[in-house]
């Protein structure tokens, strides 16, 4: 397991056009990561958790505020020496020109390092891509298929930080599950921390020991996993809770 660094991020603020007008996305979002841990950032669409993961991850730049790895600001950082480290995987998968082995490998183009083809049959195997032909062209992949590839692509670069928006999103119920049970584990292994957006309260509830809940503006709470499901602190944060388990058709335990 790697030695632990510290994520800080500290009064970041977004300002977006809107019909010609800025208005504020969110301001003041202050948090920290200080052991290995698995976040699932929630909140309602529209709030601004791709843009927040889209900053951590250095794809977007914040209006105010800092963000600080391994003590050191972001701006000291190159933005490729960063996202070796923290690194985002998207919703939509964007796939690479060529075949899937192709994209398995870029990882190690891109670092110079040899590339572990025994870790990724296994991790493919683990998402249930082990029928997938190496040599098929990525762009040919179903949506489901290419958020999995680009995931392993991403473990294969064994980042210190996952932020993964939304990647169970097109899959079915078993894939969903095995990709949750790989990031568990890999996450209990390689001390691999991850920053989670979802809007499946039960793979939060499931996956998580923290929740990051972004309303108002801003990043409202940050509380155990258990706690903000049994206590939300807002009101707001509990209008959450029953209107999304209205929507997942989920009943009070
Ligand atoms: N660079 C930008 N310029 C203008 N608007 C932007 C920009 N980035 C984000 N937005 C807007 O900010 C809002 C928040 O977007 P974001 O994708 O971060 O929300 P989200 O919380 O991830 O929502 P969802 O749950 O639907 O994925 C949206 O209305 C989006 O259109
Ligand atoms: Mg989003």
């Amino acid at each position: 397991m790697k030695e632990f660094s510290a994520l800080e991020i500290n009064g970041l603020r977004k300002n977006i056009l809107q019909q010609d007008e800025w208005k504020c996305l969110f301001s003041g979002v202050t948090a920290r990561l200080t052991e290995p841990s698995i976040i699932a950032l929630l909140g309602l669409s529209g709030q601004g958790k791709s843009t927040l993961l889209r900053i951590i991850g250095m794809l977007d730049a914040a209006d105010e505020g800092t963000i600080q790895y391994e003590g050191r600001l972001a701006s000291e950082w190159s933005p490729q020496a960063w996202r070796k480290k923290v690194c985002y995987v998207a919703q939509h998968a964007v796939m690479l020109e060529g075949s899937v082995e192709h994209n398995l490998q870029t990882v190690s183009l891109l670092h110079r390092t040899p590339f572990n083809e025994s870790l990724a049959a296994e991790l493919l195997r683990d998402v249930g891509l082990d029928y997938l032909d190496w040599n098929k062209k990525a762009s040919d992949l179903s949506g489901g298929e290419k958020q999995r590839l680009a995931l392993v692509r991403s473990l294969l670069m064994k980042p210190q930080i996952l932020l993964l928006d939304e990647i169970t999103a097109s899959l079915d119920l078993q894939s969903k599950q095995s990709v949750e049970q790989l990031l568990k584990l890999w996450h209990s292994k390689e001390g691999t921390s991850m920053i989670w957006v979802t809007h499946d309260l039960e793979q939060a509830r499931y996956t998580s020991q923290r929740i990051w809940f972004m309303a108002n503006h801003t990043l409202l709470e940050d509380r155990s996993t258990k706690d903000f499901f049994e206590r939300p602190d807002s009101e707001i944060g509990r209008q959450f809770l029953q209107v999304s388990k209205g929507d997942e058709g989920v009943s009070d335990e």
